[in-house]
């Protein structure tokens, strides 16, 4: 748990920030259950990305990937957001202007009600086509193997970027826009290991905001940020509000 002093500090800055940006990773969806990728239990201790997650691995054998993704989507279809993703909703709808940046392709702030998000590395719940390229919502559980698009036939692939892939330019420039502008930036479980989201707190610092982190371990980050809080984050986020 955080000492008092700090946690006090924390609230102080949330109550009076106009501009406030949420980052979030894996680390804030474990409480739901769902795994993170680098923990103990993390998916990349068990599978090797580079077999699932990159380009070369989908062109090689679509149907292995798939057949992942498949899995992934059944664990993610019985979690639900926890109340650290309830109070970053809630912290939107009282803040003049917030903005939520995650790394997570779950789903699951959206249905915690959050709005303004950019979801840096895609969403678990859309497919693209790899021809036509037209991105839609799917929620089917499971998926047919190698499901294919509707309107060209083509094959389907998950709307998640991979190793080696670039994040959408548009939701890349708004979320440094964003971090660049704002008072206040809380990073919330996150390892901080992955580009170029890993860059979003050093720029934050340098445009002057307050960074302030919560994670159930030191990160890379923790050394340089205003304030670190090492705990988990359903217990430390609702008492923010
Ligand atoms: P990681 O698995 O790398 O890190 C999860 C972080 O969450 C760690 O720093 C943990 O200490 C912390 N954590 C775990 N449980 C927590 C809890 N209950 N409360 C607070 N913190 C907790 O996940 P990410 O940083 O999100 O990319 O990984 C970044 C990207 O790497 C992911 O988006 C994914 C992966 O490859 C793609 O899928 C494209």
């Amino acid at each position: 748990m955080a000492p008092g002093s700090d946690l006090s500090r924390l609230k102080e800055r949330v109550a009076s920030a106009k501009d406030i940006v949420v980052l979030t990773g894996a680390g804030i969806s474990a409480d739901s259950g769902v795994p993170t990728f680098r923990g103990k239990d993390g998916l990349w201790r068990t599978y090797r990305a580079e077999d699932l997650a990159t380009p070369e691995a989908f062109e090689r054998d679509p149907r292995l990937v798939w057949e992942w993704y498949n899995w992934r989507r059944e664990v993610l279809s019985t979690k639900k957001p926890n109340d650290a993703h309830y109070a970053i909703a809630q912290l939107e709808s009282r803040t003049d202007r917030f903005q939520l940046i995650t790394q997570n392709v779950d789903g699951l702030h959206r249905v915690a009600g959050s709005k303004n998000i950019y979801e840096l590395h895609g969403d678990i719940w859309k497919t693209r086509c790899t021809s036509c390229l037209s991105v839609i919502d799917n929620h089917e559980v499971p998926l047919s193997l190698l499901p294919h698009c509707q309107t060209c036939a083509g094959l389907l692939r998950p709307h998640i970027v991979w190793f080696g892939e670039a994040l959408d330019q548009d939701t890349l420039s708004k979320s440094f826009q964003a971090v660049e502008s704002c008072e206040l930036l809380l990073i919330i479980g996150t390892s901080g290991l992955v580009y170029p989201a890993a860059m979003l707190m050093p720029s934050a610092k340098a445009h002057g905001a307050f960074v302030a982190e919560i994670n159930l371990d030191p990160t890379p980050y923790s050394s340089g940020v205003d304030l670190s809080i090492q705990a988990r984050a359903k217990e430390i986020v609702p008492l923010l509000l």
